[in-house]
């Protein structure tokens, strides 16, 4: 078994720092093979909120895999903003826009699906479907393969579709192909886990998503601060949600969803029965 951390929306220069120290020892508590964090690590891409990022991510433990939301680009500044995207990111964060993680059990891709040209809309284009399955092709079938966007892959039916990362289709047809099994997002500072087999209805395959909420933002969009500990088993995953307890002034486990998989359909497991009706 293989254990994630999954961290979003951190926005370093609009958090609240009572969280930081917390959710800093929770993490070396649950001492995860991997820790990954979806995005929006900074509220307007200053370089005082990269270096607080930086500098909070040291007392993280390793492996990290990161990837840029739409915050971690300069809204304001048009030279940036068109010219160097994602200049300080690359310098402060990582200069590695495909990072990966694989042992004998997970591979861990990270992808890039923020843009300069949209206001906070997310994209992925061919040439990172092609990364992706060069990056996969080759590997074991039983090493489960988890891809990390910023922006979602699905959502909730009730969500606004403009929400979901542009030309999602057809990324989906070559996850399908290459046998992803996970999507880890973050972007809406909301908590979700499910299937994808709802809005893309491929036949003998869907894949599990998760969202994580925002782990140390402000904005918090009527749900407390949380993160997502994802346990991952070749036939089995388990979603723990850890939110923060004022009270306790800790992070605590508000929720267990565990996801089985039955060839290339992941569905959520409930009272021994898949949800799908089987
Ligand atoms: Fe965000
Ligand atoms: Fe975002």
């Amino acid at each position: 078994m293989r254990t994630l951390v999954h961290l979003s929306d951190l926005h370093f220069g609009k958090v609240d720092d009572k969280l930081l120290a917390p959710l800093r020892d929770l993490v070396h508590k649950i001492n995860p093979d991997v820790v990954v964090v979806s995005g929006d690590l900074t509220q307007r891409a200053k370089s005082e909120e990269f270096e607080q990022a930086r500098a909070w991510l040291d007392t993280l433990p390793g492996p990290q895999i990161i990837v840029p939301g739409n915050h971690d680009i300069s809204l304001y500044n048009v030279f940036r903003r068109f010219l160097q995207p994602l200049t300080r990111y690359k310098r402060y964060i990582t200069d590695d826009l495909d990072p990966i993680f694989v042992d004998e059990e997970i591979a861990v891709l990270g992808v890039n699906t923020a843009r300069s040209l949209t206001f906070k809309d997310g994209r992925v284009n061919e040439e990172q479907v092609s990364v992706i399955r060069q990056q996969l092709s080759g590997l074991p079938p039983e090493i489960v393969r988890i891809i990390v966007t910023h922006h979602p892959f699905d959502l909730p039916v009730t969500n606004d579709e403009d929400d979901l990362v542009d030309r999602a289709p057809m990324a989906m047809r070559a996850f399908a192909e290459c046998g992803v099994d996970v999507l880890l997002s973050g972007h809406m500072h909301t908590s979700h886990a499910g299937n994808t087999s709802e809005r893309y209805q491929m036949s003998e395959y869907a894949a599990l998503v998760v969202q994580a909420g925002t782990a140390t933002s402000t904005r918090g969009r009527g749900e407390v601060n949380s993160f997502n500990v994802v346990r991952v088993e070749p036939e089995r995953v388990e979603v723990d949600r850890y939110g923060w307890d004022e009270v306790g002034k800790a992070f605590s486990k508000m929720k267990t969803e565990p996801f089985l998989r039955r060839g290339n359909v992941w569905s959520a497991h409930t009272d021994g029965l898949f949800a799908a009706g089987i």
